[in-house]
């Protein structure tokens, strides 16, 4: 597919390096547009470096090659990251008055805005305004992020992931071969309260199960997404057409998955799920007044992809369902592990990580293999990827099952 990387001059413009790399890791071709501020904070051999195409702002470059007109009528889909209220404001009056305006205006390309700027710009009328009309003609715009900005303020207006950027962006042209189909993904990790103050928690940041959810929903699914957790920078840019709903200990995540699972054609089961809980919880903060230390006891958890299985009656004929592993291995290794845990939870398919030195959690690659029910007999590995598109390999997996 032939992308356009539109990058306007704001200080995320060099996050805009690592769309045009996940893009063209992707296999698809790049072509960068940079308004001549966006230069001023990357420079044009960057962008050269990494697209492997000529970098231009100007229309009055190549003009033999027509470029203001040809580059926006190649195009399969354009992505402005960051967008700034500038470039925005110059978009919405329809300005051609740079190479990437003239190109927004010629196109016929699915167009996704990536706006980033400080908080009052962004919410000032003129550019909320902007915005609307735009959205109003079919541009569509993913909104910033809370965070960190430029100088020592945060709050609304940070450049979203470029993962999430990307596959936002994908999902305007992608086939929607999910389409009618109703998934839920849970994501994230448990926490089991101790006392006020403290808890007990996991590794999982649940990039892998969002990863997921957006996949899904990029593919025209129905996604309800349940998350554990999870920190809000990872939930905010995602599709509003995503159901999200938040959950903290395990008895939470239970209830809410087994209030959506009988609608679902297809149940995943990403998140790190405590398996024990306090027995008691502390109604104050406990003090370490004891030298002898604390001994907390505990009690079982419900297993609730176990719960899934052996309950499939309730669920719709043919539900697929879907559970992760994640094992270090001991004496035996951690795809034998994976085989007698498909033997305990007969779900259609098992996917396997190797967490033994603390691989996956919170990075932004996986490695997995895939292992097939009910008998556990088949299995595929994946090599090492990006969580996105280990994301997109399971979806293509499940959907070969679904039909
Ligand atoms: N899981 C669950 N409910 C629990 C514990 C786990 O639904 N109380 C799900 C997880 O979401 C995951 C799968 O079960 O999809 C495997 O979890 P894991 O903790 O790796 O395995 P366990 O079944 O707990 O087995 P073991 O402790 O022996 O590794």
């Amino acid at each position: 597919m032939r992308v356009i990387v539109g990058v306007s001059g704001g200080i995320a413009a060099y996050k805009a390096c690592e769309v045009i790399r996940r893009f063209k890791e992707l296999g698809h071709s790049v072509r960068v547009i940079p308004t001549p501020s966006a230069l001023k904070f990357v420079g044009a051999a960057t962008f050269e470096a990494l697209s492997g195409e000529p970098v231009s702002s100007t229309v009055w470059e190549r003009v033999d090659e027509v470029a203001h007109v040809a580059l926006g009528q190649g195009a399969d889909l354009i992505v402005v990251a960051p967008a700034t209220a500038n470039t925005i404001s110059r978009f919405a009056q329809g300005s051609a008055d740079d190479l990437l305006t003239s190109t927004l205006l010629v196109t016929r390309a699915p167009i996704l805005l990536a706006p980033a700027m400080h908080t009052e710009m962004w919410e000032n009328a003129s550019t909320q305004e902007n915005i609307a009309t735009l959205k109003r003609r079919g541009i569509h715009v993913l909104e910033p992020a809370h965070g960190r900005l430029t100088g020592s303020d945060s709050g609304v207006g940070r450049l979203p992931e470029p993962s999430q950027i990307v596959e936002r962006a994908l999902s305007l042209v992608l086939p929607q071969d999910l389409a009618g189909m109703a998934f839920m993904v849970t994501a994230g990790g448990t926490r089991e309260r101790i006392d006020p103050v403290r808890y007990v928690g996991n590794n999982s940041s649940g990039k892998q199960g969002i990863a997921i959810a957006r996949a899904a929903a990029a593919r025209g699914a129905t996604v309800t997404l349940i998350a554990a957790n999870v920190e809000s920078n990872l939930l905010v840019s995602l599709d509003p057409k995503i159901q999200i709903h938040r959950v903290i200990n395990a008895d939470e995540m239970n209830s809410t998955v087994w209030g959506a699972a009988v609608h679902m054609d297809v149940v995943i089961m990403a998140a790190a799920v405590a398996d024990f809980r306090p027995k008691s919880v502390s109604q104050s903060k406990i003090k370490k007044n004891s030298a002898d230390g604390l001994t907390i006891e505990f009690e079982s958890n419900v297993d609730i992809l176990a719960s899934l299985c052996t309950g499939r009656s309730q669920l719709k004929v043919g539900a697929l369902l879907v559970g992760f592993a994640a094992e270090t291995g001991d004496e035996r290794t951690p795809l034998e592990l994976a085989k007698e845990k498909i033997q305990r939870k007969p779900v259609d398919l098992l996917i396997l990580n190797d967490v033994s030195g603390g691989q996956v959690f919170g990075e932004d690659s996986n490695q997995a293999t895939l292992i097939f029910g009910p008998d556990g007999k088949k299995s595929v590995e994946i090599e090492r990827t990006s969580k996105d598109t280990l994301a997109h390999v399971v979806l293509d997996h499940l959907k070969e099952r679904l039909t």
